[in-house]
């Protein structure tokens, strides 16, 4: 079988998470990591016994959104890439009643959007086959679409078979999709895995998420569950290991001593756009702070791991989430765009659902105690941007420079930008060039859509290549879970219980209008000695 990058030599797509202006054997390469990196990739893969077995995927509502928008077209970006393996057959399956076709033509649309050649994307499809059932539990329709699998296995020339079963389905059917897998599709014999990918909603608190994530252990085992958070596959937050831990300045600086603060940003300039109904029901805290900036703050903050392997990470993660007290609502400001309840999918009309909410926690480690760590999402702001800003201390050595307090300097802030245009940023102060000698800001950048011939795959595609390769690193772990629901819920039931009004703010703002008196005043660095002392007065141990 000839793949995809015969016939199509210009690689779309780089998979490895290391940027590298250097080829492997230390040549430098001029920043071009094209070839270089995505071969690393393959000679890393091709090393693996997964890849030479054979593979049937499973998207479980495959009609639906997020398996046109992210699932197909991300094992697209991987066939096209030649990282699937050559005996590969994906199945959808859905309530709606579709031929094979029929689900391909509802498909080919969204995949030619991905920019891979028509040729491409009908060599994919060729791979898809689908089949229906009358519920997501339907176990009897499960068994004759596992029947066709058994059929293809018993042809392809592994005798190993793996199984990947994608449920790109609401939350409250993943139990009965899971018994139904558990019954009749688990993957049997010579050494073949089962892997179940599921994405949040995982619950709406500690108690639902509890609910959750028991059914789904009655069927499956922690490492066969995949929990999606597709911020821990964006290009940014997959660097932050290598950027911390690979760079000993950083290292050095990464504590309270040097940084005063860390302010992770989410903003998007449009509201719920017909998602109203599910949005009211959860809010921007469940829908992102709770998850993508909390997983994103547990990287930013984290001791360095053990190892590499998944759980060595998941446990630095997981220290850090254990050393936060929860939320409280003295340490919250919420908002609501005008208009939000004017979406017709929103029924309750006088709805306190905040659509923007700004966090305020503390890590209490020796590295972190005092910083104040800030997290604010809003929906309908002024632009689409995700950032983490790292705040360094002002300088004391302000009189070596003629400067004084009046003096005005740039905050040094290293900035982590996850989305539009991922780019590192330190921000600096220098001397005015020429004759002047007062301070000037300046930026040192290093923009990752300004490297010679990369361009950043989605992060589904990371993630799934990630699970085919049995990585789990970036994937939420039962009890980071758990501990993520234990910061959140008493704050999230506060604010429902006490019927809380979010301030309003404009559509298209940049948020409630007193957000600065709000980050001034929640962004100082506070001096742990200073109650440490007031507890244990020195003056009495002398
Ligand atoms: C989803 C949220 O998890 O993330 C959406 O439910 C949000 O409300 C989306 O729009 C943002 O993802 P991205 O990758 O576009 O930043």
């Amino acid at each position: 079988m000839s793949h995809p990058r015969d016939q199509h030599p210009f690689i779309r797509h780089q998979l490895d998470s290391r940027f590298s202006f250097q080829s492997d054997n230390g040549v430098d390469n001029n920043g071009d990591v094209s070839g270089v990196e995505l071969d690393a990739v393959h000679r890393a893969v091709a090393r693996e016994p997964w890849y030479h077995q054979t593979l049937s995927i499973v998207v479980v509502g495959a009609s639906g959104d997020l398996a046109k928008k992210k699932t197909y077209p991300s094992l697209l970006n991987l066939f096209e890439d030649n990282l699937l393996p050559e005996y590969t057959v994906i199945w959808g399956y859905a309530r709606s009643v579709k031929t094979h076709q029929q689900l391909r033509d509802h498909l080919f649309p969204h995949l030619i959007q991905t920019g891979a050649s028509e040729i491409v994307v009908k060599d994919f499809l060729a791979k898809c086959f689908y089949h229906s059932g009358k519920s997501y539990g339907d176990e009897a329709a499960y068994a004759e679409m596992i029947a066709s699998i058994q059929q293809f296995e018993s042809q392809s020339p592994s005798p190993t078979c793996n199984r990947l079963f994608y449920l790109a389905i609401p939350p409250n059917v993943f139990g009965d999709s899971a018994v139904a897998i558990k019954q009749v599709g688990m993957a049997i014999g010579n050494g073949s895995w089962t892997r179940v990918i599921i994405e949040k909603p995982f619950g709406r608190d500690l108690e639902t998420c509890n609910e959750l994530l028991e059914t789904l252990a009655a069927e499956l085992t922690e490492d066969q569950m995949y929990r999606i958070d597709h911020y821990l596959g964006k290009e940014v937050v997959q660097n932050l290991l290598m950027f911390r831990f690979g760079n000993s300045c950083w290292e050095h600086m990464w504590n309270r001593n040097v940084i005063e603060s860390v302010t992770l940003s989410f903003k998007e300039p449009f509201g719920t756009e017909g998602r109203g109904g599910y949005f009211d029901n959860f809010g921007i805290i469940r829908d992102i702070l709770q998850n993508h900036l909390l997983q994103v703050l547990s990287v930013v903050a984290m001791e360095p791991p053990l190892g590499d392997d998944g759980d060595s990470i998941r446990n630095a993660k997981l220290a850090v989430l254990n050393k936060m007290d929860p939320i409280s609502l003295d340490d919250v400001m919420l908002g609501q765009y005008d208009g939000y309840s004017d979406d017709p999918t929103i029924e309750n009309k006088d709805t306190n659902c905040p659509t923007y909410a700004a966090i305020r926690c503390w890590i209490h480690t020796p590295r972190w105690e005092g910083v104040p760590f800030l997290m604010q999402a809003g929906k309908a702001l002024d632009e689409k941007l995700c950032e983490v800003r790292v705040r360094f201390k002002p300088p004391t050595t302000l009189k070596s420079i003629g400067a004084n307090n009046a003096t005005k300097l740039c905050s040094n802030e290293l900035v982590f930008r996850l989305q539009p245009n991922p780019s590192l940023e330190l921000h600096n102060n220098i001397k005015t060039p020429g004759l002047p000698s007062n301070p000037m800001a300046s930026i040192m950048k290093m923009n990752y859509e300004e490297m010679p011939n990369l361009s950043n795959p989605d992060a589904y595609t990371r993630l799934l290549l990630d699970v085919l390769r049995g990585k789990q690193g970036s994937f939420v772990r039962d009890d980071e879970l758990r501990r993520s629901w234990e910061l959140f819920s008493p704050l999230l039931h506060s604010i429902e219980r006490d019927n809380i009004r979010p301030k309003p703010y404009v559509y298209g703002s940049k948020g409630p209008a007193d957000r600065h008196r709000w980050f001034d005043e929640m962004g100082k660095s506070q001096d742990p000695l200073a109650t440490a002392s007031a507890t244990h007065p020195i003056r009495a141990s002398l």
